[in-house]
């Protein structure tokens, strides 16, 4: 009988000798079928719960199974259900994509005879089937993370890790990415464990998301139940006018705002009857916008700190992708 294809992780750690506890203590549990997001800064544990949970880096403390294989014990089992595309991808620049997945075929132990149509099926759906018979060295970053998914997939895992699949690459890159895992998981069952540092990708991709930082898991759940536990949306108001924030204090709580002033509103109050207060005041704003509460808002209720300022110049890419409103 075919195990449930879950990931379980009870008080995992790991210590590195003269570094951090990079993961101090996790438990988890993904379901079958399940797209989990883990989202986190750099630096927070995420490559390092991966290598744990891929059988790569042993544990100092807890334990972890993966379709109930112990990953200590049963790596070789692990190996067998699982497919990983990690941030060190492993490509060679002088082979060509279609070489990659014949190399892996053969290294996974696919029958002969299957080997061609194999890789032509997954150059085809990751998109590479123009640039198949062109030399890695010459591919975008986009390219090769699609093509570091290809190889992960030669097996057909039931089980399936991804260490940022969309760090660096552009909007398309990104969202057709997005498409074929959503895939995966949908049509095939594959339950899929993704790390990223973009709140977007958590709250469009992942059924769950944990949000990890310095080695722990501070929240957990689906990005809605995330969502509702900082609660109400909040308006800000530009330019940063002290009478503009006087108005804005009789519809909720002063938050702080880089560019102007901001309420978390309380109760139903709702914009129009904001304006009509500042418009009573003969107040002139430049620009009043209503935030609902995001990935990021959990991020800074949990931890303080802001995610989408913790990143660096992948953040503008983000960015691009916050315009559009998540599902
Ligand atoms: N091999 C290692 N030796 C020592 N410290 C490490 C090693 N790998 C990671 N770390 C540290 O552990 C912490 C978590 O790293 P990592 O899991 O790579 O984070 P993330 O993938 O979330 O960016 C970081 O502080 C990092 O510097
Ligand atoms: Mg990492």
């Amino acid at each position: 009988m075919e195990r449930p294809n879950t990931i379980e992780a009870e008080r995992l750690v790991r210590e590195f000798k003269k570094g951090p506890r990079a993961v101090d203590g996790i438990d988890l549990r993904v379901e079958p079928g399940e797209i989990y997001g883990f989202l986190g800064p750099n630096g927070a544990g995420k490559s390092t719960t991966v290598l744990m949970l891929t059988t790569l880096l042993p544990p100092t403390a807890g334990t972890a199974r993966v379709a109930g294989y112990d990953v200590v014990r049963e790596g070789p089992d692990v190996r067998a259900t699982i497919g990983a595309a990690l941030q060190e991808a492993a490509l060679d620049g002088l082979l060509t994509g279609r070489e990659h997945l014949r190399l892996q075929a053969t290294l996974q132990g696919l029958p002969r005879a299957e080997r061609p149509a194999r890789a032509d099926e997954l150059l085809e759906r990751v998109g590479l089937m123009e640039a198949a018979d062109r030399k890695v060295r010459g591919y975008s970053g986009g390219m090769k993370r699609r093509l570091d998914l290809a190889l992960a997939l030669v097996h057909r895992p039931r089980v399936l890790f991804l260490d940022e699949p969309t760090t660096g690459l552009d909007p398309q890159s990104r969202a057709a990415l997005w498409t074929e895992v959503g895939r995966l998981a949908r049509e095939e069952g594959v339950t899929v464990f993704l790390t990223t540092q973009y709140l977007e990708e958590a709250d469009v991709l992942a059924d769950r998301v944990g949000i990890i930082d310095h080695g722990r898991i501070v929240a957990e759940g689906t990005p809605a139940e995330l969502k509702a536990q900082v609660g109400r949306p909040t308006v800000e108001a530009m330019p940063a006018d002290e009478r503009i924030a006087d108005v804005l204090a009789r519809f909720g709580e002063p938050v702080p705002s880089a560019k102007g002033v901001a309420v978390r509103l309380a109760g139903d109050a709702d914009l129009t009857a904001i304006v009509r207060a500042l418009d009573a005041k003969g107040l002139l704003v430049d620009n009043l916008q209503l935030h609902q509460p995001t990935l990021d808002d959990v991020f800074l209720a949990k931890t303080g700190r802001s995610l989408e300022g913790a990143g660096d110049e992948e953040e503008a890419a983000s960015r691009g992708l916050a315009m559009q409103p998540a599902a």
